[in-house]
């Protein structure tokens, strides 16, 4: 059959991809888990799983309609009460996604002719919620304190504006100066909103993220806190002040015109949330263990970046090598998954190793030895 002039512009595209080693592929999970966000291992809790089987049979299984509508469920008033009290907000908003949250957040609260500083390496999320807001965005390069003084402090006055920054950022595995920021936040009469995806259930005393860890809390006007992650479940929760929380009730697209996550999603994150309380080990544990396999890659020759977190980015530079490399750990067993650009930028395509609490020391050093020697062949 002919091809349409649409099938042959997006076979040409995905022959591109191809050639510049960027094609995705959908693959199930294979082997042991150093790619996960299941950090503290939660998805697959007794706990979480019991709540959520026994919230399907007593409630079934789909919401039915928006959270505007009838899809609106006490399990989810009471999740987002409990949420906000654990994340010491006034209140909180659950969304079906990390992405929709932030989307929601930013093309709520950002109008058109605000200033909007952006971290360079911000997740795609943020970077589509800015889009939407019509706004414009300044990147800041990563994490650079001087330049967001220099950029907070020459930004007009009378014009609102806007820090937004992951506190853990997802590939680098780094931590934002939040303390910074809050206090340049502070002195400039700028908004600063915290993307907590990757923290909000390991750092801080009571888990509840790097927001807590570093005390910054009364400098932060909005949190994004996706539950998908460490958490074990899905959804995000945006934590702030009340009036924000109904504000956007009223105008975020991404609440409004969406049908209500499935209830038993809340019962779920009932008893995530009662583990993180009551299992600290869990988080303490799995800080060790990040050291340990941060410290034991280092030992097998590769580079590994000063941070302490769970995530560890191997950056091979080229598309190629990274995704050799990870064909190599599956074959070795290791599920490990190479990042390519547009994910990260060009030339920095890595493996983003992620440690997961349930990792042995004697897997870790077996696959801290595996990773060097594959690195060491695929770089050679
Ligand atoms: C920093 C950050 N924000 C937001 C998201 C989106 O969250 P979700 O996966 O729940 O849509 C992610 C997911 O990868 C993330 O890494």
């Amino acid at each position: 059959m002919n091809q349409s002039g649409l099938e042959r512009r997006v076979r040409k595209a995905i022959r591109e991809l191809e050639a510049d080693g960027l094609r995705r592929t959908l693959q199930p999970p294979s082997g042991i888990d150093l790619s996960s966000n299941d950090y503290l291992g939660l998805a697959v809790h007794p706990l979480v799983k019991k709540n959520m089987a026994e919230a399907v049979l007593n409630e079934g299984c789909g919401s039915t309609g928006s959270r505007l509508l009838r899809g609106n469920r006490e399990a989810f008033v009471h999740v987002e009460r409990r949420f906000a009290k654990f994340k010491g907000a006034e209140s909180s908003l659950y969304f079906g996604s990390g992405y929709a949250a932030n989307l929601g957040v930013l093309s709520t609260f950002i109008e058109r002719h605000d200033i909007v500083f952006s971290d360079e390496q911000n997740h795609a999320s943020i970077i589509d919620g800015i889009r939407l807001s019509r706004a414009k965005r300044t990147k800041f390069p990563h994490c650079d304190v001087d330049r967001v003084a220099a950029l907070l402090r020459s930004a007009p006055a009378g014009v609102q504006k806007f820090l937004i920054t992951e506190s853990l950022f997802s590939m680098d595995g780094d931590f934002a100066p939040l303390a910074e920021y809050a206090d340049l936040c502070r002195e400039t009469g700028t908004e600063l909103i915290v993307d907590e995806a990757h923290a909000v259930g390991i750092y801080g005393k009571q888990g509840t993220g790097y927001v807590e860890h570093t005390g910054t809390g009364n400098g932060v006007f909005l949190t994004i806190n996706t539950a998908g992650k460490a958490m074990g479940v899905a959804g995000a929760f945006v934590a702030g002040p009340e009036w924000a929380t109904d504000f956007l009730i009223q105008r975020a697209r991404s609440f409004i015109f969406s049908t209500a996550p499935p209830p038993p999603v809340a019962a779920a994150l009932e008893a995530s949330l009662d583990v993180i309380r009551d299992e600290p080990d869990r988080r303490t544990q799995l800080l060790q263990k990040c050291i340990l396999l941060r410290g034991l890659l280092r030992e097998s020759g590769l580079e590994v970046p000063a941070s302490n977190s769970q995530i560890i980015p191997v950056i091979l530079g080229d598309n190629q090598r990274a995704t050799q490399a990870a064909d190599e750990l599956q074959r070795e067993g290791f599920d490990v998954r190479a990042l390519r650009p547009p994910t990260v930028p060009a030339g920095s395509a890595r493996l983003r190793v992620t440690v997961n609490v349930g990792l042995d020391e004697s897997t870790l050093r077996r696959f801290a030895l595996a990773l060097g020697k594959i690195c060491s062949t695929v770089c050679s």
